[in-house]
């Protein structure tokens, strides 16, 4: 069965072929940093409108790549959320029209999901049961995951997910948009022990997480410093120790609160050298991550979850479909015959 997955959340469009016999066949990806960077961030309607214009010229690329065509695809998944309203739909749209003119399977895809999934995608799998930790720009979540589609919440960000407060920071350094692969790459020149910051909510029991403090600790020490390269280098390095102890610590208090022994690690800030060093040493556990280019917001991922789910699906002969800006992971349900 060949899936066509379809993810338009935010500032990527990303298209992508999924066989469940052979695996990934193709995947394009177009992303809008570079328009949303002169703002300092995501300007919603202007994704949504390259939204349109990217998704079916890379569709034909990824077919193409393929060595396919369109009546050779078996079902189209599509991001139904969360995300951008506006660029969701543009997503669902393509999405639902092709399968409804195809006559197959279309289907609503958590993004979410797609990254919780996206390290099975992978050579050597993980295993189920695990603990997720879901680190991207819009969440922050620790999830106890029995199989697709049995997730538990174990803890969240009570504020700014990490992601955020890497991007926050980073602005405020001066370092652009997105900020997160800009700090971290700063922060290889900052000197250990410069500054000490906060690991926010770990002095007490929990698995929520806060991030925006470790922000205001940022801004404040910059403020107090000589505003040098090196003070940005410092603050960059300081920040980022202290995001990622923050979230080992946590990751190593699900693992025994849940008493599994894998982690899989998913979402744009696992792309983090620093952050996969600190995991990958933990003892006893095995942790397991997508490749870095499937790590951000990608078409792979939503194919990949639309093939996980294909039991599930029945041919849609309803031309109306919906989008959700917030969709919270734990309402989702196994597929039918899982
Ligand atoms: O998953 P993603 O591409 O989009 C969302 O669904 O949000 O995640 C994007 C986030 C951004 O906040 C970006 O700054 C962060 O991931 N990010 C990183 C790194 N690469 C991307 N944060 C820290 N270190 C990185 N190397
Ligand atoms: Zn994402």
């Amino acid at each position: 069965m060949r899936v066509l997955g379809i993810e338009s959340s935010c500032d990527e469009t990303g298209i992508a072929l999924y066989d469940t016999e052979k695996g990934l066949l193709a995947h394009a990806l177009f992303s809008q940093i570079e328009m949303h960077a002169e703002y300092g961030g995501v300007v919603p309607e202007l994704a949504s409108r390259d939204h349109i214009q990217k998704a079916l010229p890379l569709m034909q690329q990824v077919l193409d790549e393929a060595g396919l065509q369109r009546k050779d695809i078996d079902a189209v998944a599509y991001t139904a959320g969360p995300g951008l309203v506006g660029a969701l739909l543009v997503g669902a749209a393509i999405g639902r029209s092709l399968a409804w003119a195809l006559t197959i399977p279309a289907l609503p895809i958590n993004h979410m999901e797609g990254h919780l999934l996206s390290p099975l995608l992978e050579a050597n799998p993980p295993a189920f049961p695990f603990v997720s930790l879901l680190i991207s720009g819009g969440h922050t979540l620790l999830v106890d995951v029995k199989g697709v589609g049995e997730y538990e919440l174990m803890g969240e960000s009570i504020d700014d997910a990490v992601g955020e407060a890497f991007d926050k920071t980073a602005k405020m350094l001066g370092l652009g948009y997105p900020g997160g692969p800009a700090l971290a790459a700063l922060a290889e020149k900052g000197q250990e022990g410069a500054h000490i910051f906060p690991r926010p909510m770990t002095n007490r029991p929990g698995l929520d997480f806060s991030f925006s403090g470790l922000k205001t600790f940022a801004l404040n020490t910059w403020h107090n410093s000589d505003q040098s390269e090196q003070a940005r280098a410092d603050i960059a390095l300081a920040f980022q120790t202290a995001a990622v102890e923050t979230l080992v610590i946590k990751c190593r208090r699900a693992l025994k609160q849940s008493g599994h022994k894998r982690l899989v690690v998913a979402g744009g800030v696992s792309a983090n050298k620093s952050l996969r060093a600190a995991l990958d040493a933990l003892p006893k556990v095995q942790v397991y991550y997508p490749q870095l280019q499937f790590c951000s917001d990608n078409g792979a991922m939503i194919a990949f979850a639309g093939a996980m789910r294909h039991q599930a699906m029945v041919v849609e002969t309803e031309a109306t479909f919906n989008v959700r800006s917030r969709w919270p992971l734990d309402e989702l349900t196994p597929p039918a015959s899982a």
